[in-house]
């Protein structure tokens, strides 16, 4: 048979990812971080290229943390920004913006940051410590303020009544597309959510839609949540 080449919906369209988690350091050598991995944010990608688009990867840095690989002869259609806490993340990703189409915000960004990290390394001591934090800042709320047209699509890992966390989510950050996946408490299993191969959960459209995508492997929902928002 003849091999059909695949689609490519999204040929000359420009992708902003943010993905993985962000850190805040406490030391010279201590650092806070999240369950987070990066899986969702590189299967985004590896869709978003599959599909044509160029993508702009911002990815937190972390221990074993997941790159997006680019499909065969897409190399060139890929950057990747390394980037640790959320205040980098945000200028980084502002710094690309201009360029792109859409923002697919996955990052688990830390809603704190440690407000005076030691330059040094603290020392043991016998007595309680308390470490003072201050909001760290919403990349996401950072982009769509600086926003020219670009379509937004966020992602909420929530425990609890998901869909309504979601909607109300949605409208808050002005994003076009949301998707909401249950999460599980750090320790427990579960087939959604930080670090395991799969996801499912709902796809909100800011008109008031919701598509339910059944818990599938990361890669394919990438693939179902792109094709949905085309
Ligand atoms: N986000 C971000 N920067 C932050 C917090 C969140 O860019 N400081 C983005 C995430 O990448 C995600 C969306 O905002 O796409 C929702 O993240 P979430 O943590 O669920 O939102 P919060 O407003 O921080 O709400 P919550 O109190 O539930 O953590
Ligand atoms: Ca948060």
């Amino acid at each position: 048979a003849a091999l059909t080449p695949p689609a490519q919906p999204l040929a000359g369209k420009t992708i902003l990812i943010t993905a993985g988690p962000t850190t805040t350091p406490i030391d010279a050598v201590r650092y806070i971080t999240n369950g987070s991995t990066g899986r969702m944010g590189a299967a985004m990608a590896e869709a978003a290229l599959a599909r044509g688009a160029s993508v702009r990867h911002v990815l937190g840095i972390d221990k074993g943390v997941v790159r997006p690989v680019a499909p065969r002869g897409a190399e060139i259609r890929l950057v990747i920004e390394e980037v640790r806490t959320a205040e980098d993340m945000a200028a980084t990703a502002l710094r690309h913006l201009p360029h792109c189409d859409g923002v697919i915000a996955s990052a688990a960004v830390m809603d704190y940051r440690v407000e005076s990290p030691a330059p040094g390394k603290l020392k043991r001591a016998e007595a309680a410590v308390s470490l003072a934090m201050a909001p760290s800042v919403d990349v996401l709320a950072s982009l769509r303020q600086a926003a020219t047209g670009q379509w937004f699509l966020g992602f909420a890992a929530e425990t609890d009544d998901v869909e309504a966390h979601g909607r109300g989510k949605l409208a808050r950050k002005g994003l076009d597309f949301l998707f909401a996946n249950p999460v599980a408490r750090l320790g427990e299993s579960s087939a959604t959510g930080f670090a395991v191969p799969t996801n499912g959960g709902v796809l909100l459209f800011a008109d008031g839609r919701s598509l339910p995508l059944p818990i599938m492997d990361k890669s394919a929902l990438a693939g179902a949540i792109l094709d949905a928002i085309s």
